[in-house]
C-alpha cells in the first residue's frame, strides 16, 4: 500500500511504535486505509532512528523526549501506563487528541472509556483531558458481549476466569515464552526466565496478572470489575475475576459464567450473541464448537462458543470467548475509536 497525502485527513503520532501494540496499530493503519496526512512514531531513546514502513513510506522513530505534539491532531499512546502518564497531558495541551491504551486515565471522570461498539454514544466532542481511553484486553470482548444481555435479561452477577495469552506482556512477554518453552524442552530442570511473568511461564499457568491490591484481587482483577462498569454505564455491576496468564502466544481467552435476573433462552442468547457487530458464534448451528486462540478465524471478531444454560438454574449460563488480545485488545479498538471520531468530525 503507498500513501497518499491528504491534506485534510488527520496527522498521526504513534507513541510505542516499536513495541507490540505499536506493530499492530500500522498493520491496522494501512489495511483498514484509516485516512491520514502523515505518521510519526515514537519511542524511547533506545529505538530512537530506528527505520519503519508505513505505508510504504519509511519513517524513522523518534525519541519521545522533546516530540513536538503541536502539529499531531491523533496520537495513539503504547508505551506503558508510566508513559502516558508523563506525556499525556502535554501531548493533549499541545492539540493531539489522545487514544490511550494504558491504565493511565481509564477511571478519570473527564476521560471516556470507549469500545465504539458498546458505548461510542458518549463521543460527543473532545474531551474535557483531551484523551480517550481504551480499555483493558480482557474488558472489552466480555463487555461486547454483556450488552445485550442485560437489556433482555438484566445482569445480576458475571464471573469471569481469563486466560491471557503472552503477547499482552509485549514483545517481551512473546520473547520470555519462547525462551522458556526451548529451555524447557531441551533440560525438563532448567531454570526458566521469570522476568516479564511472576512465575516462568512456559509449560506454566499462572494466576496473577499486574500487582496485587489490598483485597487480594490483582490490579488486572480489579480493572475489570471498574471499566466494565464504566462502559456498560451500570455502576453497581457484579463481575468478579481471577485473571490467568497460560503459555499461549496471543489471543486472550474468557470462562464467563453469568447469572441473569430472569430464566434465559438459549437459541435467543445464540441468536442475540451472534447478532452483534464482529461477532461469530461457533456453536450457534453446530453443537459443542468452540474457538482456541489457535483456530478462532478472523482476528477482528469476538469469538464465543460453548453457550450453555445450566440446567439446575436456566437464570445462569456459561460461555467461552477468544480475542486477539493485540488486535480487539488494543490495537483495533483503538483504531476503531479514531474512525468514530473522524466519522462524527469531532477532531
Ligand atoms: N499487549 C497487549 O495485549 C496490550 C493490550 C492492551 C493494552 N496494552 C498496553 O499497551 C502498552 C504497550 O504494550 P505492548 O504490548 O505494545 O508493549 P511492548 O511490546 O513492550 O512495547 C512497548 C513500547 O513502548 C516503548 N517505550 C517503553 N518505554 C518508553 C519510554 N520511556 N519512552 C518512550 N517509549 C517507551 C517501547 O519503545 P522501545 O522500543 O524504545 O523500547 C515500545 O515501543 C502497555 O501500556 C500495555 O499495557 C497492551
Amino acid at each position: 500500500m503507498t500513501f497518499v497525502s491528504d491534506s485534510k485527513a488527520p496527522s498521526i503520532a504513534l507513541v510505542g511504535a516499536t513495541g507490540a501494540v505499536g506493530h499492530t496499530l500500522i498493520e491496522l493503519i494501512e489495511t483498514r486505509r484509516l485516512r491520514h496526512n502523515g505518521v510519526r512514531l515514537a519511542a524511547s531513546a533506545r529505538s530512537a532512528g530506528r527505520q519503519m514502513e508505513v505505508d510504504g513510506r519509511t519513517c524513522t522513530v523518534e525519541d519521545l523526549e522533546g516530540f513536538d505534539f503541536s502539529d499531531v491532531d491523533i496520537a495513539f499512546f503504547s508505551a506503558g501506563t508510566s508513559v502516558s502518564e508523563k506525556w499525556a497531558r502535554p501531548a493533549a495541551a499541545q492539540g493531539a487528541l489522545v487514544i490511550d491504551n494504558t491504565n493511565a486515565f481509564r477511571m478519570d471522570p473527564d476521560t471516556p472509556l470507549v469500545v465504539p461498539q458498546v458505548n461510542a454514544d458518549v463521543l460527543t466532542g473532545r474531551p474535557a483531558s483531551g484523551i480517550i481511553a481504551n480499555p483493558n484486553c480482557s474488558t472489552i470482548p466480555l463487555v461486547r458481549l454483556l450488552g445485550t444481555v442485560e437489556q433482555r435479561w438484566g445482569i445480576r452477577q458475571v464471573v469471569v476466569s481469563t486466560y491471557q495469552a503472552a503477547s499482552g506482556q509485549g514483545q517481551h512477554g512473546i520473547e520470555e515464552l519462547q525462551e522458556g518453552s526451548e529451555l524447557a524442552l531441551h533440560d525438563p530442570d532448567a531454570e526458566l526466565p521469570a522476568e516479564r511473568f511472576s512465575k516462568p511461564l512456559a509449560f506454566n499457568v499462572v494466576p496473577f496478572i499486574d500487582r496485587l491490591l489490598d483485597s487480594g484481587f490483582t490490579m488486572e482483577e480489579q480493572k475489570m470489575l471498574q471499566e466494565s462498569r464504566k462502559i456498560l454505564g451500570l455502576p453497581h455491576l457484579d463481575v468478579t475475576t481471577t485473571c490467568v496468564r497460560v503459555p499461549v502466544v496471543n489471543s486472550h481467552s474468557e470462562a464467563v459464567w453469568v447469572e441473569a435476573a430472569a430464566p434465559v433462552d438459549r437459541t435467543e442468547l445464540v441468536d442475540r450473541l451472534a447478532a452483534l457487530p464482529e461477532v461469530t458464534v461457533h456453536d450457534r448451528d453446530v453443537p459443542g464448537r468452540f474457538p482456541t486462540p489457535l483456530t478462532a478465524g478472523n482476528p477482528d471478531h469476538v469469538h464465543v462458543g460453548r453457550v450453555r444454560v445450566a440446567p439446575h438454574n436456566p437464570r445462569g449460563f456459561w460461555l467461552w470467548l477468544v480475542a486477539d488480545n493485540l488486535r480487539i485488545g488494543a490495537a483495533l479498538n483503538a483504531v476503531q475509536i479514531a474512525e468514530t471520531v473522524l466519522d462524527r468530525g469531532l477532531l
